[in-house]
C-alpha cells in the first residue's frame, strides 16, 4: 500500500503497550488488566503501530485465532491526528494483512463503535447483531451447586476442597465451542489461568453444561466468556460469579439477539453503558448466539 511521506505502518515495540492501554481507557473502554499481555504472548504480530515521522500515533490489533478466523479491534489515532486520513491508511492495511494471514475461506469478526458501521461496511463488512455492554455494581446470588473452576493450575489440583474443582482445559473448550468460531484451546489456556480471574460453572456428568468468568479490568472487572446450555444454568452461574466480585463495578457485554441473557442483566440491576456492532467480513460464523451468553472481548473476539 502507498503511504504518504513520513507515515509507516510496522510492528509494535512491546515497551509501547502502557500507551496503547492508555488510550484504550481515554477512550472508556477500561481495558483489562492482562488483555494485552495475553493476546502479545500468543501473538505479537497482531500489534500494528502506525507512525508518523517516527512518532508513535496510532494502533490497531489483527490477533488470529488458529486456523482461520481473525479478529480486529483496538483501533485507535492519537486525537491529535485524527481527521486527516491516516485511520484510514491504518485500517486498510490492517484488513489486508489479516485477510493474507486467514486465508482464502477465512472470516475476520470485529465488534465496531455504532457510529462507523457505515464505515466499515464500506470495507467489507456486514453487521451481525449488536453487543451491548451492561453494567453496574455486582450484587450475587450464590447457587450451592455452582463451582469455583481452576483450569489447569497446578494450585488447584493441591487444593482439594470441596468448593474449588479443577478442570481440564479441553472441558471448557468442548463447552465454549460452539460459541465461537473455532476452537481456541490455546486463546482460553490463557485467558482463563491469568492473575485475579474467576470462574465459576456447572459439572454435569463430568461435563460442563455452564461456565462464567471474571477477569480484573483497570476499573472493576468484565464479564466473558459466559456460556450456557440454557438461559437456567447461565442466571446460576452469573449470580453465584457476581458474588465473587460483589461490591465491585462489572461490565457485561452481551450479543442482542440473547435476550435471555439481558434480562439476567437487567435482574442484577446493570443497566446499559455502551455498545458495539458485531460486524464480519467473509460470512457471518454460524454460531451458537442461545449458548452464548457474554462475549469474550470487544478487542480479540
Ligand atoms: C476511529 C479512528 C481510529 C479514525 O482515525 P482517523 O485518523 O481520524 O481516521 P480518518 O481521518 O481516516 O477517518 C476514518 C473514518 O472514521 C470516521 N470516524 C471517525 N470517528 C468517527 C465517529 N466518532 N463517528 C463517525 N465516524 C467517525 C471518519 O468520518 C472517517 O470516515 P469517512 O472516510 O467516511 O469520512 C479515530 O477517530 C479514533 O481513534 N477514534 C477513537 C477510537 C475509536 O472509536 N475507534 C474505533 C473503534 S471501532
Amino acid at each position: 500500500m502507498d503511504l504518504p511521506p513520513g507515515l509507516t505502518i510496522g510492528a509494535l515495540d512491546h515497551v509501547e503497550l502502557p500507551q496503547v492501554s492508555a488510550w484504550a481507557a481515554n477512550e472508556g473502554w477500561n481495558p483489562g488488566l492482562c488483555d494485552l499481555d495475553v493476546a502479545w504472548a500468543l501473538e505479537p504480530d497482531a500489534f500494528l503501530a502506525l507512525r508518523l515521522r517516527g512518532e508513535f500515533i496510532g494502533v490497531g490489533t489483527i490477533f488470529v485465532h488458529p486456523p482461520d478466523y481473525g479478529f480486529m479491534g483496538l483501533f485507535i489515532v492519537d486525537p491529535a491526528h485524527r481527521g486527516h486520513g491516516l485511520g484510514t491508511k491504518l485500517w486498510t492495511y490492517r484488513r489486508d494483512l489479516l485477510m493474507e494471514r486467514v486465508g482464502h475461506g477465512g472470516v475476520i469478526g470485529m465488534d465496531g463503535v455504532f457510529a462507523m458501521v457505515p464505515f466499515y461496511e464500506r470495507g467489507g463488512f456486514e453487521l451481525a447483531y449488536r453487543d451491548l455492554r451492561m453494567e453496574g455494581t455486582a450484587r450475587g446470588l450464590v447457587d450451592p451447586d455452582v463451582v469455583d473452576l481452576h483450569v489447569g493450575r497446578a494450585d488447584a489440583r493441591e487444593a482439594n476442597t470441596d468448593d474449588l474443582v479443577s478442570v481440564d482445559l479441553a472441558r471448557m473448550v468442548a463447552c465454549d465451542r460452539s460459541t465461537f468460531p473455532v476452537d481456541r484451546t490455546g486463546f482460553l489456556g490463557l485467558w482463563l489461568t491469568r492473575q485475579g480471574v474467576h470462574t465459576v460453572g456447572i459439572v454435569e456428568d463430568s461435563n460442563i453444561v455452564a461456565f462464567a468468568t471474571a477477569r480484573p479490568c483497570q476499573v472493576g472487572y468484565k464479564l466473558g466468556p459466559v456460556v450456557a446450555d440454557n438461559p437456567g444454568l447461565a442466571r446460576r452461574v452469573v449470580g453465584t460469579l457476581l458474588d465473587r466480585i460483589d461490591g465491585h463495578q462489572v461490565q457485561w457485554d452481551i450479543p442482542e439477539p440473547n435476550q435471555a441473557a439481558l434480562s439476567i442483566a437487567s435482574d442484577h440491576g446493570l443497566h446499559e453503558s455502551f455498545g458495539c456492532a458485531r460486524m464480519y467480513l467473509g460470512g457471518v460464523p454460524d454460531i451458537d448466539v442461545d449458548r452464548l451468553f457474554g462475549v469474550t472481548s470487544f478487542e480479540f473476539g
